[in-house]
């Protein structure tokens, strides 16, 4: 009988795991297990010897289930500890939070000016890119024969209708819906019908101004220009007068910059000649302010019409235009 306790110890002893344990259990403790073998032939003993056997197995079930108990404990807590272990979390590490975009870079310059101008008493105006002839061209002083019209490319719309190829158009709407003394400034999308390179685009950005009141000189303009360019390159840029001819203003000039991307030995941007035309401008031709309602003997100004997509391309120095509506997020990504 001990042998038989014996051996079932060391079975217990010997399991390697909770099923082996388990499996042990079942042939040990069971109820054809030692124990009810033990008990099996009770009957035929007498009660001396039935009190003996009691004992003996009372004393067996004893050490079986204490062995039992103490190795299923053991399991039970190497396997809790191999599962913490393996489902392990840092909680203080920090949360990798949501991705941040970025503002475009036209709309960075953009809103840079807007403040500056917003600054000295402009309005910032808005129009659309749908057009009309008449405020694309007509009150602009550009008639339907008129050969300036082929310096634009247009897309042209049904009815009269175009996409709009300069932001001056919004001049006329500033002077019609707000009238003189006025103060204006109108940045926006516009669109040309012509073959993109590293220098033009089919679509760009320009940012129009307007000033109108009494006795606007030359002077004026070249002041609100030198203004406007400090205040966006953060430093003095070389740049050079030239007339201009544009039929909404008369004098008409182009102001060019020294190209900031080759410093004027030539490149792609400036193709080749050192200077970028950035900001054409002039005072209001007194056509203009007659076909918008605006007495041109009491009334003058000066306008500009100021290439933003080009002056976002020297200020970062991007020497491809295409860059800009590539939505490619490797060259957006720098902007943040
Ligand atoms: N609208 C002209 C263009 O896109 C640019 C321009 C020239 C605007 C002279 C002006 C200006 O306001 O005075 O080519």
């Amino acid at each position: 009988m001990t042998e038989l306790v014996d051996t079932a110890l060391e079975r217990i002893h010997s399991s390697a795991n909770l099923a082996d344990l388990e499996a042990v259990r079942v042939d040990v403790l069971g109820r054809k297990g030692v124990l009810a073998q033990l008990s099996k032939d009770m009957g035929k003993l007498t009660s001396e010897e039935r009190v003996q056997r009691g004992k003996f197995i009372n004393a067996a079930k004893q050490s079986l289930e204490g062995a039992y108990d103490a190795l299923k404990a053991k399991f039970e807590s190497e396997a809790l500890a191999a599962r913490l272990d393996a489902e392990w979390l840092d909680l203080t590490v920090p949360a990798p939070g949501p991705k941040r975009g970025a503002l475009h870079p036209v709309t960075l310059i953009q809103w840079e000016i807007e403040d500056l101008f917003r600054s000295m008493g402009f309005s910032v105006l808005d129009g659309p890119e749908v057009e009309t002839e008449h405020h694309n061209f007509d009150a602009l002083n550009i008639p339907p024969d008129h050969p300036a019209r082929d310096m634009q490319d247009t897309f042209w719309l049904e009815g009269h209708h175009l996409l709009r190829t300069h932001t001056s158009p919004v001049q006329v709407r500033g002077m019609e819906k707000l009238g003189p003394p006025l103060k204006m400034i109108a940045p926006g999308r516009v669109f040309r019908n012509e073959s993109v390179d590293a220098s033009h685009e089919h679509t760009f950005y320009q940012l129009e101004g307007m000033m109108i009141d009494k006795d606007v000189s030359v002077g004026n303009l070249i002041y609100f220009m030198k203004t406007l360019l400090t205040a966006i390159f953060h430093r003095e840029v070389t740049v050079r007068l030239r007339p201009g001819f544009f039929p909404f203003v008369e004098p008409g000039f182009e102001l060019d910059i020294r190209c900031l991307i080759c410093g004027g030995p030539g490149c792609p941007v400036c193709k080749q000649s050192g200077w970028v035309e950035l900001l054409p401008c002039g005072l209001v031709n007194p056509h203009v302010l007659r076909s918008s309602g605006i007495d041109p003997k009491e009334w003058n100004g000066f306008a500009f019409g100021l290439g933003l997509t080009r002056l976002v391309m020297m200020r970062y120095a991007i020497d491809d235009i295409r860059w800009l509506q590539s939505g490619d997020l490797r060259f957006l990504g720098q902007f943040a």
